[in-house]
């Protein structure tokens, strides 16, 4: 039941909090350690090469999740989209794992991929929200996200869940690796619970930046480099599905071949700022955008933050940091949808799972 929130979106962004507290729990032991099936951990680590499989905002938590895999589990990482996968499948490693990942467990475009994986003799893996769904029962393995009932049709906790689970995998592969990530992934999970629970508490303030920025565009763009990245492509998909407002993700450098010529005066540009490495860098992309009259929001991290950044997130690891920020974009989503008077919760056209190819 929705309880006191006037929708399931809002009622499940501010979930978050527990979701990471139940991940937290439901992969540790008693003793604090990591706790994954060693037949899991086994097929990951001895796989040459992992192709992850999914479809929306399952995509965009898997591009995430690739970087998490490559840079602490070192196995080299490809994500596709489903539906692409399935007609035009790359050339494949002698040891390949399939990870799907999927909230519902019953999108076809994954599943037409798994039993193609399956024919062909792969191992898979599917990180789910649903004991007992289609993606689950036909791969070899399952994690659970436990995120909880996601009945809205745009997806929030699902997708946090999902990151937090790519991130533990990734951090038990190294370990049978005896690699040193030099994250201690708990506490840094217990860091950005905090933080989320900062931004929910801040939704009035994410109200205000809807008003700001996108309560009558035409359009949007998120930009982003390396990380923030994936999660303003993750931005502009919640931003489209619920309030109908045409919007792009792109990398920030990437604007400046043929994209910037859609700026126009005002034109709302959210921008993430949240990677020390390229802080600089967005930084030069959002000065050209405004060069062209953009109206830009930038949100960025404590510790990077320059004056007048329209929102600062508190500090957690960077590699984290998605986690935190796509809460704003949720919440500024849900905001500008709400005020522009869409169907936050059931928007047109769109169905909670996509049950055909
Ligand atoms: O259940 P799945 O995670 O497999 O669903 C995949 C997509 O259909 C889903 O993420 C979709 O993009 C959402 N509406 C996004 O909010």
């Amino acid at each position: 039941e929705k309880g006191t929130y006037d929708h399931y979106m809002l009622k499940e962004i501010h979930e978050q909090p527990g979701v990471m507290r139940n991940i937290i729990q439901n992969y540790q032991d008693e003793e604090g350690n990591l706790k994954i099936d060693k037949a899991i951990i086994d097929d990951v680590a001895q796989a040459d090469r992992i192709y992850i499989v999914a479809c929306g905002t399952s995509y965009h938590a898997g591009l995430v999740g690739k970087e998490f895999i490559e840079k602490w589990a070192e196995v080299p990482t490809e994500v596709h989209v489903a539906s692409e996968f399935v007609y035009n499948m790359p050339i494949l490693s002698k040891k390949p794992l399939f990870i799907f990942i999927s909230q519902s467990g019953e999108t076809a475009d994954s599943r037409a991929v798994l039993v193609e994986a399956k024919r062909l003799g792969h191992k898979a893996l599917t990180i789910t929200n649903v004991p007992g769904s289609t993606l689950s029962r036909e791969a070899d393995h399952t994690l659970i996200l436990h995120a909880g009932p996601e009945i809205a049709v745009a997806s929030t906790k699902a997708y946090t869940a999902q990151i937090a689970v790519l991130a533990i995998l990734s951090q038990v592969v190294a370990n049978a690796h005896n690699k040193n990530t030099g994250v201690d992934i708990i506490p840094e999970l217990a860091k950005v619970t905090t933080a989320i629970t900062a931004i929910v508490d801040d939704a009035p303030k994410m109200e205000q930046i809807a008003k700001d920025f996108l309560e009558t565009t035409r359009n949007a763009f998120f930009i982003g480099r390396t990380m923030d990245y994936y999660v303003g492509l993750e931005g502009a998909l919640k931003l489209k599905e619920i309030s109908y407002i045409q919007a792009e993700g792109f990398a920030g450098g990437e604007l400046k071949h043929g994209t910037i010529a859609l700026i126009e005066e005002g034109t709302p540009i959210v921008a993430l700022a949240t990677q020390e490495k390229v802080n600089l860098s967005i930084r030069g992309n959002v000065k050209e955008v405004v060069a062209r009259g953009a109206n830009p929001c930038i949100i960025s991290m404590e510790g990077l933050e320059h004056d007048h950044d329209t929102y600062v997130i508190p500090h957690v690891h960077e590699m984290l940091s998605p986690l935190v920020s796509v809460v704003t974009l949720q919440l500024i989503s849900y905001y500008a949808a709400l005020h522009r008077g869409c169907d936050v919760d059931k928007p047109r056209n769109l169905a909670k799972s996509v049950t055909v190819e």
